[in-house]
C-alpha cells in the first residue's frame, strides 16, 4: 500500500490554506494511499436498496412484524406480577428504544425483575447501555381519580411525561391525567442550542388505579428520544443525526481548524456535520460521498478500506470518527489500536450488531477508561461509543 500522509491530506483540506476553493478531485486524490482495497462488496445504498421505495416498505413490514411477535414473546415470559411483588425500593426502570427490548433485557440479565412493554423495572440504579432513559427515584403512586394522580405527581416536582404502555389498556386514563399536568414544551431542538437543562419526572398508569411515577430520570427528553429541526436540504442520509445528538449530550464537539477521521464516511452525512463545525476532515469509505459533501473546501476523501489505515501512517488526530459496517469485535481493534497509540484525542464509532448482540464485546467497549456506551434516539440496533481521552485521564489519575 502506498503511503499518504494525513497531515499533508488535510492541510491541503485547510479553507485557510486553500482559500475555500474545493481541493482539486484528481484520481489520485481520491484513491489516495488505500486505493488498494480490492474486492469491495457493494453497500445496499449501492445497490440502490436504500432508495428503493418497495424495498423499503417490505423492511418496515418485516420489522413491525418481529416487534409484534418479540411483544408477545415478552409478555409470555413476563406474566403481570401481582401487586404484592411489586419491588418497592432499590430499583430503576430502564426504558428501552422502541423495537429493541430485548437487548436491554439481555443486558440487564439477573437485574431484570419484570418487563412490561418497553418499560424494564431492574435491581440497583446503574443505567443500561441499551436503556435510552432510565427513572431513577421510581415510586408507585395510589390514583383513585385523575384529580389525585395529578395532584400526587405535580407535588414532586413540575415537569411531567408520560410514557404510552398500551399493555396497561388504560391510555385514555393517562392521555387525561397528563391533559391536566402543568404544559411542558417538546420543540424539536436546533442543532448547537443545549439541551434542557431542567429536570423531567416520567410515569406510566400501570394499572387502572396505579402509577409508576419518578421525578427523576436520566434524560431531559420524554423516553429519552430526542428530535432535531432537520437538514432535509444538505446532509445525505439522516445518520448525520447521530453526531448531532451525540455532541449536544456530551456537551463537546470538534472545534473549528480540528482534525478528524472519519472511517466509513460513505455517503458522507457524519463528515457534513464535521465540515460545518469548521473541522478539517480526512474520510475515507470504499464508497464516494456525495458530490456536494465532497467538494467541501475542508474535506478530503480517500476509497479504501478503515482497516488498512493505521495511527502510524496518520499521527496523532483530534477526533477518530467510525460509521464502517463490520463486526464490533472487529472495531474494538481499531479503537484499541488508537487509543494505545495515543493517536486521538476524542472517538465516536458506531457498534453494528448482526442478527445477535454481542453483549460481551459491549462490556469490553464499556470497560475503556474515558469511554461510554449508550443508545441514541436514532441508533438502530446499534450502540455508539464515545471516548475523550481527558476523561481516561482522570480516571487513572
Ligand atoms: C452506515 S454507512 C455510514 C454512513 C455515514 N456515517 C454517513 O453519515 O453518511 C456505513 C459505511 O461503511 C462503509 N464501510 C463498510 N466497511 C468499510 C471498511 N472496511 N472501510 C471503510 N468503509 C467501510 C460502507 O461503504 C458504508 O458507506
Amino acid at each position: 500500500m502506498k503511503k499518504r500522509s494525513l497531515p499533508a491530506a488535510a492541510r491541503r483540506a485547510d479553507p485557510a490554506r486553500t482559500g475555500n476553493a474545493p481541493p482539486a478531485k484528481t484520481r489520485e486524490n481520491r484513491r489516495g494511499s488505500v486505493a488498494a482495497a480490492a474486492g469491495r462488496e457493494r453497500t445496499p445504498a449501492e445497490a440502490g436498496h436504500g432508495t428503493c421505495p418497495a424495498w423499503r416498505r417490505q423492511r418496515r413490514e418485516r420489522l413491525a412484524e418481529a416487534r409484534t411477535e418479540s411483544r408477545r414473546e415478552l409478555a409470555a415470559r413476563w406474566p403481570l406480577l401481582p401487586r404484592e411483588a411489586l419491588p418497592q425500593e432499590d430499583f430503576s426502570v430502564q426504558v428501552a428504544p422502541r423495537g429493541y427490548v430485548e437487548p436491554l433485557v439481555e443486558e440487564l440479565g439477573a437485574r431484570v425483575i419484570t418487563v412490561r412493554g418497553r418499560l424494564v423495572l431492574a435491581h440497583g440504579q446503574a443505567a443500561a447501555a441499551w436503556a435510552q432513559n432510565v427513572w431513577t427515584a421510581p415510586r408507585w403512586l395510589d390514583a383513585p381519580s385523575i384529580g389525585q394522580a395529578v395532584r400526587q405527581l405535580t407535588a414532586l416536582q413540575r415537569n411531567w411525561r408520560g410514557h404510552a404502555l398500551p399493555e396497561s389498556g388504560h391510555q385514555r386514563r393517562q392521555a387525561l391525567m397528563e391533559a391536566a399536568l402543568p404544559h411542558v414544551a417538546s420543540r424539536p431542538l436546533t442543532f448547537g442550542a443545549p439541551a434542557p437543562a431542567a429536570p423531567l419526572g416520567a410515569f406510566a398508569l400501570w394499572d387502572h388505579d396505579l402509577l409508576l411515577a419518578s421525578p427523576d430520570t436520566t434524560s431531559p427528553f420524554a423516553d429519552g428520544e430526542m428530535t432535531f429541526v432537520e437538514n432535509r436540504d444538505e446532509p445525505p442520509g439522516r445518520a448525520y443525526l447521530k453526531l448531532w445528538e451525540t455532541f449536544t449530550l456530551d456537551g463537546v464537539q470538534p472545534q473549528p481548524g480540528e482534525l478528524c477521521v472519519d472511517l466509513g464516511a460513505a455517503p458522507g452525512g457524519w463528515t457534513w456535520v464535521l465540515a460545518r463545525l469548521g473541522a478539517r476532515v480526512f474520510s475515507l469509505d470504499k464508497a464516494e460521498l456525495a458530490p456536494l459533501v465532497g467538494c467541501m473546501p475542508n474535506v478530503n476523501h480517500c476509497l479504501g478500506s478503515g482497516f488498512g489505515l493505521t495511527p502510524e501512517q496518520v499521527g496523532r488526530i483530534d477526533w477518530l470518527f467510525s460509521d464502517m459496517i463490520c463486526y464490533p469485535a472487529r472495531l474494538l481493534q481499531v479503537v484499541r489500536q488508537w487509543i494505545a497509540a495515543r493517536a486521538c484525542a476524542h472517538a465516536v464509532c458506531t457498534l453494528k450488531f448482526q442478527a445477535g448482540t454481542d453483549h460481551a464485546v459491549s462490556r469490553e467497549f464499556a470497560a475503556i477508561p474515558g469511554g461510554q456506551l449508550r443508545h441514541l434516539s436514532c441508533n438502530k440496533h446499534e450502540l455508539t461509543f464515545i471516548w475523550h481521552e481527558a476523561a481516561a485521564q482522570r480516571q487513572r489519575a
